[in-house]
């Protein structure tokens, strides 16, 4: 069992030789962490393998990741079986609904948490286990700016549940069962009662939410193994992916395989069209953006929307469509949908298997009959989910989920109503004196990154009672704010820049007129130039700030939506180009 050295050689700076802790004497810091370690039974033997560092991010608040037991102890199994030592650490874990004031304000300090603990501790590679809407991308930001070997683990998806013979699943159905609800359509005897299904399990949302964007994009980019985005959370497949996923690190070890030969530009075009592809989450862009300024690339919008032309929405699942993460996986998940892909994709691709996304596709199992991965001449929106929108309202871009939205809507004028902020709008939203009809336009101003801050999912703003009683199920939106991957409606949202920093947004008066025109990509406020610099000069803004804590650090760094929503000091030090990369 002696690890002595056979030779005067250095060894290599591996395993637990890693990042030793700083005493002034490197024999003496390796000699005392073996001494430590050594106290929890380990041999000599055990520490001389490859050390695979699995992120635990259970929490009793974080039910989306209640199947996390199960998927360390399958990952703790691969890893041993494929010849590697597992060292399992915690971080932050992040829950939508238990984080106030909002998931995406932690989203940066998870992605730091990550980050440094795996520059500060040992290993040779990381399986990173996350699956809530903000964790995916945490960990990636994260994994990306440390830069060593990184697989990610998904969680999976929960099971959907049964409401009085139909089926419901979080979130589409919950939005839509509140909906009902504020439209009096149901009690509140009802109201209690689907509360009780729409979860029937732990794991993430069973739509095309965040969480199952992030899913299928981290398989797109190369980061999960084959076929890990779909399995859901409680099914045996969900175990083999964490078994192999164990296995796969210990491979990535061996061969050195860093997050920097995996996360390309070239891999952030294949995630964009899947984004595009599976009508998903306009959260993406954002986590999309965030991830590859740690790489030091800017995601181009503009050419996001033109790959919109000719990519249409593939995969049937809420909100754009009716199937749900389970119907997915049973589908043959992103090998069938990669498949179909294929001539969009840039095959060269690498991926935590040491092989390209070609190759993998190459290597899936058969195609099948199925009805929820459309065929490419079939789709079920001709185009891509997410249409990009400029004008003097968002000089900085604004988006829409057009396969989300009303088709009559789309092209539409009308007369902002106007909320200055979230307050302002849950105190008036209701009111039967609210002067709205279903022509008007709603403009909620301050829930931008830094408006909110942290840019909640609050763009869903919910239709005025008066109109929602009235039988209106939809009514054009606009603000700084995100929605959830879940939602739906004709919905401008990320108006960059935001109106807490001075955005034109913040200028729009009750009354203004304002067009939304999804066919030329427009979102414009139908006042002067002029007009619009006197009412700056007038009121000029101030952007908010804090005395301390990590809010002073969020308000003080955070950057807009286009750059992701990270602090500028965590993106790359240096940018070296946009993706696409043409
Ligand atoms: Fe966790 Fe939806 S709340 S994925």
């Amino acid at each position: 069992m002696s690890s002595k050295p056979k030779d005067n050689k250095t060894p290599p700076e591996t395993g637990l030789r890693k990042g030793l802790t700083s005493y002034g004497d490197k024999g003496f810091s390796l000699f005392l962490r073996k001494a430590f370690i050594k106290g929890a039974g380990y041999t000599n033997s055990a520490l001389d393998r490859p050390v695979i560092g699995i992120i635990n991010t259970g929490s009793a608040y974080n039910p989306c990741h209640g199947n996390m037991p199960q998927l360390l102890e399958a990952v703790k199994r691969g890893v041993m079986l494929a010849g590697g030592l597992s060292m399992e650490f915690p971080t932050i874990s992040i829950h939508e609904s238990f984080a106030a004031p909002t998931s995406m304000y932690l989203r940066n300090l998870m992605s730091m948490d990550t980050e440094e603990m795996l520059r500060a501790q040992p290993m040779d590679a990381v399986v990173m286990i996350g699956g809530c809407d903000k964790t995916v991308p945490a960990q990636m930001m994260g994994a990306a700016s440390a830069g060593l070997p990184a697989i990610q683990l998904i969680t999976g998806s929960m099971l959907t549940g049964s409401h009085r013979s139909e089926r419901v699943g979080a979130c589409t159905d919950c939005r839509r069962y509140w909906g009902k609800f504020r439209a009096g359509e149901i009690d509140e005897t009802e109201k209690d009662e689907v509360n009780d299904q729409l979860v029937a399990s732990v794991g993430t949302c069973s739509v095309m939410g965040t969480a199952s964007t992030m899913a299928c994009i981290s398989e797109a980019l190369g980061m999960t193994v084959p076929g890990g985005a779909t399995p859901p959370a409680v099914t045996a497949d969900r175990i083999r992916v964490a078994e192999e996923t164990g296995a796969c690190a210990v491979q990535m070890a061996k061969e050195g395989l860093t997050i920097d030969k995996i996360l390309t530009a070239d891999a952030f075009e294949n995630a964009m069209r899947v984004l595009l592809a599976i009508g998903g989450s306009t959260n993406g862009i954002v986590h999309l953006a965030a991830i590859a300024g740690r790489m030091g690339l800017e995601i181009d919008l503009d050419a996001l929307d033109k790959m919109g032309n000719e990519t249409p929405v593939l995969v049937d699942l809420k909100p754009s469509g009716d199937h749900y993460m389970e119907n997915f996986h049973d589908a043959g998940g992103m090998t069938t949908l990669l498949r179909e892909l294929k001539p969009l994709l840039k095959l060269n691709t690498m991926t935590v298997t040491g092989r390209t996304l070609g190759e993998e596709i190459d290597a899936g199992p058969p195609s099948f009959k199925q009805d929820v991965v459309r065929k490419i001449d079939n789709p079920i929106y001709p185009r891509g989910s997410i249409a990009v929108l400029h004008g003097n309202l968002a000089p900085g871009g604004a988006i829409i989920k057009q396969s989300a939205a009303n088709e009559k809507l789309m092209e539409h004028e009308g007369r902002a109503v106007v909320f200055e902020n979230s307050e302002d709008l849950a105190n008036r939203i209701d009111s039967p004196d609210l002067d709205v009809s279903a022509d008007d336009i709603i403009v909620l101003k301050n829930i931008g990154p830094k408006g909110a801050p942290g840019m909640p999912e609050a763009g869903y703003i919910p239709i005025p009672m008066k109109l929602a009683r009235a039988g209106v199920k939809d009514i054009v939106r606009i603000s700084d704010g995100r929605m959830s991957g879940t939602a739906f409606g004709t919905i401008v949202l990320h108006v960059t820049p935001e109106s807490a920093i001075g955005g034109p947004l913040a200028y729009v008066r009750n009354g203004d007129r304002i067009r939304l025109s999804v066919q030329n990509r427009e979102i414009s406020l139908l006042i002067s130039d002029e007009e619009l610099a006197k009412r700056a000069n007038e009121n000029p803004i101030t952007p908010p700030t804090a005395e301390r804590g990590y809010k002073k650090l969020f308000l003080d760094t955070v950057t807009q939506a286009d750059k992701g929503v990270d602090f500028d000091f965590l993106r790359a030090a240096k940018m070296v180009g946009k993706t696409p990369s043409k």
